[in-house]
């Protein structure tokens, strides 16, 4: 298995080109499931969850050509079960769930596992499914949705961590194509969401109101093919912020939406660092002082829980106490026990972190655990004194594009050792 060295101490500086959104792109993928017309992608991100993505389109039938940040797929004829061996491997592969009950009234997947970040259910998706008509079958560790037909009808999609973002795309997706007006309330208003409403609004569909609480959508007979690039990866943009914060001079992100990134940019800038917004770019330099901070994750427009992981990295050599409360996912605080053996001085209260800033984060071997706390041990080892270890980082390769050599770009010095 590959891992990561990284040469703490290194200072960065520079530019770095932002990718397409790993979030966006997955469901996107899957929505050209929904017309039987050519459909292009581009600047789609080339990573682990991506090529799952694409096989599992593959292995449904669609033609998938693929060239640089470019993905065509024609979806003429689809099966309707996606294999296990694929969709075990990534959980956002039950976005295929909607585009294909909206077009072939029927679909299976294996449900998703067990995941170290705590139980992720489907029940709101399938609840989704179920009130624009779908019977749900749970069997053979398959879950196979079926109607008639789809009626439009009045949907919640609340939960109580918040709206689920894969869920409010995955009954949109559905929607679509039924009879009559969808309405959506408690949808996901995360610029992912926007996204994909917005491929498929140029896929003939009629969706109003997503990047808000409520979306409608007045159900169409059929779509057809459309063109879109994917929008800037937020959490790529945020991961390259928090670089810049714990190591950086000045880093610049280039080809960003800064709005997508003012939950992050506005806790940076309390926490004493400067940020400076020109069109498409962002830069971040030191600040006279770094302060520690109090943060809670919430659904967007909240503080991502995405980026929980990595901002603990930063907070971790910040004097003072820091308190870092996780809503969305309570037990996403894998990369606690790690950082602690890098030295930071981390107590976890339930969903919270009390963190009091060390003066210096000491290099170890460490073990990613997840895409996002993978990320935030290479954060911890930019600052640590020594050579830091991270193990197991197929994890970073399922949604950073290229990270190691980014960062290698901006000054870090960073290798990856084959295994
Ligand atoms: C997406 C993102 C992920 C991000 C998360 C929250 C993708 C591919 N992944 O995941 O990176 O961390 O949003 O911003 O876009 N829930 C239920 N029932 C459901 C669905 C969700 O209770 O049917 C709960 C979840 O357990 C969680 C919360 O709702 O506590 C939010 O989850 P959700 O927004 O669905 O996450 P994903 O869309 O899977």
């Amino acid at each position: 298995m590959d891992k990561i060295l990284v040469h703490g101490g290194r200072r960065l500086r520079g530019s770095v080109r932002i990718s397409g959104s790993k979030n966006s792109a997955l469901p996107i993928l899957a929505a050209t499931l929904l017309t039987k017309e050519p459909c292009t992608i581009t600047r789609v991100p080339d990573l682990s969850d991506i090529h799952y993505m694409l096989t599992i389109l593959g292995e449904l039938g669609c033609e998938v050509e693929r060239a640089s940040g470019m993905v065509q797929i024609r979806a003429e004829h689809v099966s309707t079960a996606a294999p296990y061996d694929i969709v075990r491997k990534m959980r956002a592969s039950v976005c295929v769930l909607g585009p294909l009950l909206g077009r072939e009234l029927e679909a299976t997947v294996s449900l998703p596992g067990g995941c170290v970040i705590g139980d992720r259910p489907i029940d709101l998706h399938l609840r989704g499914f179920e009130a624009l008509g779908a019977t749900v079958r749970v069997a053979g560790g398959n879950v196979k949705v079926l109607a008639p037909k789809l009626r439009g009808a009045r949907i919640s999609l609340r939960s109580n961590f918040g709206s689920t973002v894969l869920g409010t795309g995955n009954v949109m997706m559905a929607a679509v194509l039924a009879e009559g007006e969808t309405v959506i309330d408690g949808a996901a208003e995360e610029p992912e969401v926007v996204d994909l409403a917005n491929f498929l609004n140029a896929m003939g569909a009629k969706i109003e109101g997503a990047g808000s609480r409520t979306i409608t959508i007045q159900g169409v007979k059929e779509l057809h093919g459309a063109n879109h690039e994917v929008i800037p990866d937020r959490i790529e943009a945020g991961t390259f912020l928090v670089a810049g914060a714990i190591s950086g001079d000045e880093v610049a992100l280039q080809r960003i939406q800064p709005e997508h990134l003012r939950t992050v940019t506005e806790p940076l800038a309390e926490a004493g660092f400067e940020i400076l917004s020109n069109g498409s770019q962002l830069t971040i330099r030191p600040g006279a002082q770094r302060r520690p901070l109090k943060i809670s994750t919430m659904p967007y427009p909240g503080f991502p829980t995405d980026m929980q992981a990595q901002m603990c990295a930063l907070l971790a050599s910040t004097g003072g106490i820091s308190v870092v409360t996780e809503n969305v996912f309570p037990n996403r605080f894998m990369h606690v026990a790690e950082l602690k053996r890098m030295g930071a001085d981390i107590a976890l209260q339930g969903p919270t972190a009390v963190i009091t800033g060390v003066p210096k984060l000491s290099a170890a071997p460490v073990m990613a655990s997840d895409l996002r706390a993978s990320a935030a041990l290479v954060l911890a080892g930019l600052q640590a004194e020594g050579v830091t270890e991270v193990n197991r980082v197929y994890h970073i390769d399922r949604g950073y594009e290229s990270i190691d050599e980014k960062l290698n770009a901006l000054g870090a010095q960073i290798e990856r050792v084959k295994a």
